[in-house]
Order: structure tokens, then sequence, then C-alpha cells
């Protein structure tokens, strides 16, 4: 009997060239799977494409729902933002695709699983590993395995009759409802500015000239409504996304360390995140202690390197989704953002779990914070610097 292996495939050009190299160079039989995580792709073409190229069989699978309840909520909880910048689109994505192969691969009793990812970025890492954590599987990755380029694939494509898009040829591109990645072709060099056709969810040009406010109401450290109207999650995303984008909001453009050790110039348009986030951040700041908002950032910091780095299924990140998880009881409240010309900013917040107190914190008449027990606060806090102070100014 034949072979066979399941890929995930995106209807694009690495995962494309995989599936006529998996039945060519290892004579096998190739199963196609396309997960919907809203990256708003059109499903019955993909599915048309793989059956062109012979597939035995597609499956499309909707998991966006999962994709934000299970994945771009914890990565809120954790103020997730890989070295302060990337909110993880990408790699909140990978792991949730690789167990939706897992789950057909069982179905389908396959002998191998494939991907089509290149072994210079991140997706290897994070697919191989999610796979590994649940299957024993050989894994095969033939852009990794046979060191390709896109010149060389491109070629491959085009010798094979496999169409490739305008953009495609243009820029590397991934997105789903949390983000979208856009690397490569002029982006390569970093002082390169990207131009504007990069970008589709967020205008650059003609932006409106009267702010955009919304006000986002948490509980729990979730999102569950905009302006008073409670939204399912991928609804509350979506609108989130158009109406940051059409503000300006949310480009990023940044030099990222990746996995593998190289360095990338990375540029993303990521609005929804980057709103949802900064309100998030901000709640939790009028919510917790300030021990917790100190430890909680390490603890943030460490999971979104996790996430970064294919470690979903490692205990560490488990044990700290617990620990975040806890701290998100009192997170519930209403935070108001202004977006105006590209600029976000958190202009209001308020929870009956808030810590700030007008009584304490007012320079008016009446407060109930006793200024002269400072002074001798101030005295004990700074005792040891004093002394250390005292003694190195005598030498
Ligand atoms: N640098 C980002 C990451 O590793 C985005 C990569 C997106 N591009 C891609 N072709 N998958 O998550």
């Amino acid at each position: 009997m034949k072979e066979k292996a399941i890929l995930a495939f995106s209807g694009g050009l690495d995962t494309s060239v995989v599936v006529k190299y998996l039945q060519e160079k290892h004579n096998m039989d190739v199963v196609t799977i396309t997960v919907d995580v809203g990256q708003g792709d059109d499903y019955k073409k993909i599915s048309a494409k793989a059956k062109k190229l012979g597939v035995k069989k597609h499956y499309n699978i909707d998991a966006k729902k999962e994709f934000v309840t299970d994945y771009i909520f914890p990565a809120i909880k954790a103020n997730a933002l890989y070295q302060k910048k990337y909110c993880l689109a990408t790699a909140l994505a990978r792991p949730l695709i690789a167990q939706k192969v897992l789950q057909i691969a069982k179905k389908e009793k396959v002998t191998s699983l494939a991907h089509g990812c290149s072994g210079k970025g991140n997706d290897q890492v994070r697919f191989d590993l999610t796979m590994m954590a649940g299957s024993s599987l050989p894994i095969i990755a033939p852009i990794r395995d046979l060191n390709l380029d896109r010149a060389t694939e491109l070629k491959f494509a085009k010798k094979h009759g496999i169409k490739i898009d305008n953009v495609a040829k243009k820029f590397s591109i991934d997105q789903n409802l949390w983000g979208r990645a856009i690397e490569g072709g002029v982006l390569e060099n970093p002082m390169n500015e990207p131009p504007d056709d990069a970008f589709i969810w967020v205008k650059t040009k003609n932006l409106p000239n009267k702010p955009i406010y919304l006000k986002i109401k948490f509980e729990k450290g979730i999102p569950v409504a905009i302006d008073g109207k409670s939204m399912n999650p991928i609804k509350l995303i979506e609108y989130i996304n158009k109406k940051a984008g059409s503000a300006g909001v949310g480009i990023i453009d940044h030099i990222e360390d990746r996995v593998v050790g190289i360095k990338s110039r990375e540029v993303y348009e990521t609005p929804g995140a980057a709103c949802l986030i900064e309100a998030h951040a901000d709640l939790e700041k009028m919510v917790h202690t300030k021990h917790e908002t100190k430890f909680k950032s390490m603890v943030d910091d460490e999971w979104s390197w996790l996430v970064y780095s294919g470690l979903w299924e490692d205990p560490l990140k488990k044990d700290l989704d617990k620990f975040i998880e806890q701290t998100q009881k009192p997170v519930s409240g209403i935070v108001k953002l202004r977006l105006f010309k590209g600029s976000l900013r958190v202009v209001g917040r308020e929870s009956k779990n808030s810590l700030y107190s007008h009584k304490i914190a007012t320079y008016g008449k009446g407060s109930n914070f006793d200024q002269k027990l400072a002074k001798g606060f101030v005295e004990l806090w700074g005792m040891q610097s004093t002394e250390a102070n005292k003694l190195h100014n005598k030498k």
C-alpha cells in the first residue's frame, strides 16, 4: 500500500510545492487540510487548488472560534508582545493548526506528517514541536530538507503549472484574525520604509480628521463589549481591527530575533491586538497591586517567549497559564481608547475592583493620606542607599 502524508495547506507557494514533491519524490498519497483561523481566504478556491494538485482528500476546518477563545484570549491575558512589539499572530495559530493536522492524521491513518516551513523561520519549530507533543509519526519538511529558496520554488511551481498570485510574488504574507505579517521583498533592507501597498488593514493615507473613541469592556481579562455593545469573540476582534485600522493604528515595524538565531526585519498590521493589549494592560494596572504588576510582567514576557519559540505544549507554559488565569479574577472594567491619525492612547479607565482611591491620591482638600508618615517611610526605604552614598562620598 502507498504511504500517505497529511499536509497543512494554505494554497500558497510553499505548500503547493510540497504537495507535488511528496507525490513525485516520495511517491506518497497526500491529504491536505486548511485551517481557517480568520485569514479570510477563499476556501473553495484553495480546495479546488488542492484537488487540481491531485490530493486524495482535502479538509477545510473552521477553527476561528477556538482560535479566539483558546489562543487569542490567553494572549490578551498575558499582554503578549514578543520583544515588546509582536502580538504573536502567527505564533499563536501554528499550534492550533498542528493540533488539527494531528486530529485528521488519526482519522486518515496517515504514515507521515508534512509541513511547508523553511529551515530559516520559527514556524518549523512550532509545527515540529506541537506535532511531536502529540504523535511519533515522522515529519517531512521538503522546503527545509532541500534548502529551497523562493526563486527555485517559483521555477518548480511554473514547471508544474502551479499558479501564484501577484501579492505573493512581492511579499511573503501570513495573516489571521489577530494580525497580518508582511515579510520579504523590499522589506529585507531594514532601512527601506514599507511601501503603502504592503498594508491592507491599516489606512496609511487620508486619515480621518476626527479621533475615534472606543470603550472596551473586559470581564476577568476577556474583552466582551465595545461601546456598550456585547459582541461574540470573533465579531469583537473583527470590529476592532476595522475601527483601529481605519484610524491608521496598528503598524509595527521592528527587528526581531528568530528562534534559529537570525535577526529579521518584520512588519505587521495588528490594529485589534494593539488596542486590546494596551487596554488590558492598563486595566490590570488599576486592579493589581504593584507587586502583582511587577511580577506578572516578567511572567508575561516569559509566556510570550515560550509561545514565540514553539513551546505551546511545554509544562512551564501551562503552569504560567494557571498563574495568569488566577491574576485575571479582578480584571473587569472599561477602558476608553482614543485613536487618531495612527496614534493610540488610553484616555480613561474604570473598574469595580479598582485599587485607585481618589481620597488617597487627591492633591485637593480632604485626602486621608497622612503625609507626615511619609517622612519616616522615605528614610527607612532609602536607608542602605543613603549609607552607601555617604561611604562613597568619603573616599
Ligand atoms: N516573524 C513572525 C513569526 O515568526 C511572523 C512570520 C510570518 N510569516 C510566515 N511566513 N509565517 O511569528
